[in-house]
């Protein structure tokens, strides 16, 4: 990964409708981003992933109003993930995450699972109650998970560009995502740049003596 050229690049607002990203280059993007760690292993994600025509254009027709900008990104790029997030915590989904911890042997000492499950449950309720941000909270997860495969993407030279710009209600209705539990959080692009259509200006940041405080 060339760090020097990903500090001075923009992120690809025109994909190539030409290219599309190799099944396993696909399968081991996607393998990255299940990889992906989240706060106390909370695992709130559901990704759709559009690779069809019809899955592209579905999302690009109910991206809501104002954001039709975003619909040829969505059209042109080889695959689109939806990362939606978990709308609410119910006690079945804690279970499913215990009992794969369980089965995957996270914890070989039961005696360390069950400390584990009881932390756990102690700084879900924190959010939950005390913070009262459960759901912000599930979503800063799904943030990093997205974060995380952007740089994954650029170690198998596939460009991820993140959307924010869409009606979370318009594209949670179009793929019946409320009746899962879930809510759209943000999505991510992926594919092959238009090299004729790439922007060369510079990359606009403030310097680094407004960024950082050594102390
Ligand atoms: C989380 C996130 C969401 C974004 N959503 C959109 C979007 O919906 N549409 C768009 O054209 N650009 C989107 N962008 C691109 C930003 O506007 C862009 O990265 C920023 O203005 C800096 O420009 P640069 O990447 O060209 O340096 C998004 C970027 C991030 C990080």
């Amino acid at each position: 990964m060339d760090l020097g050229k990903l500090m001075n690049k923009h992120l690809t607002r025109y994909f190539d409708p030409g290219k599309t990203i190799p099944e396993e280059t696909l399968q081991q993007l996607l393998a990255f981003l299940r990889s992906a760690p989240s706060s106390t292993n909370v695992q709130p994600n559901h990704f759709y992933v559009l690779a069809t025509p019809e899955g592209k254009e579905r999302l690009a027709a109910n991206l809501g109003e104002r954001f039709q900008d975003n619909a040829e990104k969505i059209l042109n790029a080889s695959h689109t993930v939806i990362l939606t997030t978990r709308a609410d915590l119910p006690e079945g989904h804690l279970q499913a995450v215990f009992d794969k911890e369980r089965a995957d042997g996270r914890f070989p000492d039961p005696a360390k699972q069950a400390r584990w499950e009881s932390m756990t449950r102690d700084f879900l309720n924190l959010r939950n109650y005390g913070y009262k941000d459960l759901n912000h909270w599930m979503e800063k997860q799904t943030y990093l998970a997205m974060g995380l495969t952007m740089m994954a993407a650029v170690e198998l030279g596939v460009e991820a560009m993140p959307l924010e710009g869409f009606d979370p209600s318009s594209v949670d209705k179009a793929f019946k995502i409320r009746e899962t539990g879930h809510t759209t959080t943000v999505l991510l692009a992926l594919g092959y740049p238009d090299p004729a259509k790439a922007y060369g200006s510079p990359v606009s940041r403030f310097e680094t003596d407004q960024l950082f405080t050594f102390v």
